[in-house]
């Protein structure tokens, strides 16, 4: 018989892990306490960008159901990945303020105490599966006294990238899974068997908690590093894609390639707020240093550094400044915790630069015909493949912090922390 599983949280990361787990010939029940959820798979639509998913919710059979304990009545292993939202102003495209906070956690706790509540109800023995990131110490805190005898708690968070989120969940390193007391043979152990082969990583629940903070600010700080190495070569004249290239070639001592390449500030709705509020945290433990603070530091400094470069040019040519793509990464339309749009803030703020943005993902002040129609600066604040082989106007400046622009005549093109001429985009 078909495996039912079910889900409470149907948002950006739910609902496309329920169609990818669904795409393996599993049943998927899920609630949202958002309306609009149930009308995005009855009109098998979503309103953001998310590769695979309007192909699964074409043929999706998942049933959206009106509360919690329909849920967990059908399923015997419930997913739980709501959101536990920080402040707005830690999310990372503004300075960031001083005091620090914990993430909210109410969404998190309601949602697990009415799981827990309809179990006992039904007197029926579940596997309750929390996703949703959390510091270490939360499950213990806020979780584990809700629970009851009827429920068996796994805390399960994902490593996915948004945009990607189905290809990362059906192909993780490997799946972490928290618990206070693992079994061989356990059902959320078969479940993923039946999803991929997989390492299956097995751990108490702080440590998971902590491995999943830990694994976005790593790359945090992977980001704040290779940046340094770009603000270094352009002030010397060394150029950092041959010095990330080559360290990335250190495998074995040193690191992978991924992330390892000079560009903007490390973006997205997670690693800015997970290094905050790991930052809140290690003043809570009174941490002999305080690692994320530094590189969230060191980030909000590398955007200044690039806002001297742009107002150095804009007074050099006298042009208007356009921010060329707003969005966290390439090819989406979410702009949440953009390093380009602090960096617009900063311009604003501290250097008395005015900027127009430009995205053709996300609503900006110009279209793309109206930025190029005529000469300004533009700083490539996201790498959307379409900047490369876009025809700029004579006497533009283009100023790339990625260094993939190639030169065209008549433009002057700064690809920050890089030395020597880009082949034509034809030969690219
Ligand atoms: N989106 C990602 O790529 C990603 C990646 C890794 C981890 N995470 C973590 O996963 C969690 C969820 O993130 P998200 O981006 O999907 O958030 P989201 O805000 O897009 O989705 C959360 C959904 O949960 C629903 N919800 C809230 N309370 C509920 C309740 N009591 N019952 C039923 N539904 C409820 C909301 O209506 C919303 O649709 C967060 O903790 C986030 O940090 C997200």
């Amino acid at each position: 018989m078909t495996q039912t599983v079910g889900f409470i949280g149907l948002g950006k990361l739910g609902l496309p892990c329920a169609l990818a787990m669904e795409s393996r010939g599993l049943q998927i029940v899920g609630y949202d306490v958002d309306p609009a959820v149930a009308g995005y798979v009855r009109d098998k639509r979503i309103p953001y960008l998310e590769r695979h998913v309007d192909a699964l919710l074409a043929h999706t059979q998942l049933r959206v159901v009106p509360d919690v304990a329909t849920v967990v009545a059908q399923a015997d292993v419930v997913f739980v990945t709501v959101q536990t939202p920080h402040r707005p102003e830690f999310e990372g495209r503004t300075p960031i303020p001083d005091d620090r906070e914990d993430f909210e956690y109410g969404y998190l706790v309601s949602a697990c105490r009415a799981v827990a509540a309809a179990a006992a109800q039904q007197q029926r023995h579940i596997t309750l599966v929390v996703v949703s990131t959390v510091l270490p110490g939360t499950v213990g805190r806020h979780i584990r006294p809700l629970l009851g005898t009827y429920v068996c708690l796994i805390y399960n968070p994902f490593f996915i990238a948004m945009g990607t989120t189905v290809d990362d969940f059906l192909n993780p390193e490997f799946v972490l899974l928290g618990a206070d007391r693992h079994e061989e043979d356990d059902a959320v152990g078969r479940l993923y068997r039946q999803i991929h082969d997989k390492p299956l990583v097995r751990t108490s629940i702080e440590s998971a908690e902590l491995i999943k903070v830990s694994y976005n600010t790593y790359i945090s700080l992977k980001i704040v590093w290779a940046n340094t190495m770009m603000e270094i070569c352009e002030k010397t004249g060394a150029d950092v894609d041959v010095v990330t290239d080559t360290l990335a070639q250190a495998t074995d001592r040193i690191i992978s390639a991924r992330y390892m390449r000079g560009g903007m500030g490390d973006s997205g709705g997670c690693h800015p707020r997970d290094n905050i509020a790991m930052s809140w945290l290690g003043r809570r433990l009174d941490l002999s240093f305080d690692l994320f603070e530094t590189v969230m530091t060191a980030r909000e400094q590398q955007t200044h550094f690039l806002a001297r470069i742009v107002q150095k040019w804009q007074r050099l040519s006298g042009l208007d400044v356009c921010l060329m793509g707003t969005t966290y990464k390439p090819e989406t339309n979410l702009e949440l915790g953009s390093a380009a749009l602090l960096l617009a803030h900063i311009l604003d703020a501290d250097y008395g630069v005015r900027v127009q943005t430009c995205d053709p993902f996300a609503r900006t002040d110009l279209a793309i015909a109206a930025a190029l129609s005529q000469p300004r600066v533009f700083f490539i604040g996201t790498r959307h493949e379409v900047w490369q082989r876009t025809v700029w106007p004579t006497g533009a400046v283009v100023i790339d912090p990625w260094g993939y622009i190639p030169d065209a005549p008549g433009v002057v093109v700064i690809r920050i922390g890089r030395k020597g001429a880009l082949p034509a985009v034809s030969a690219l």
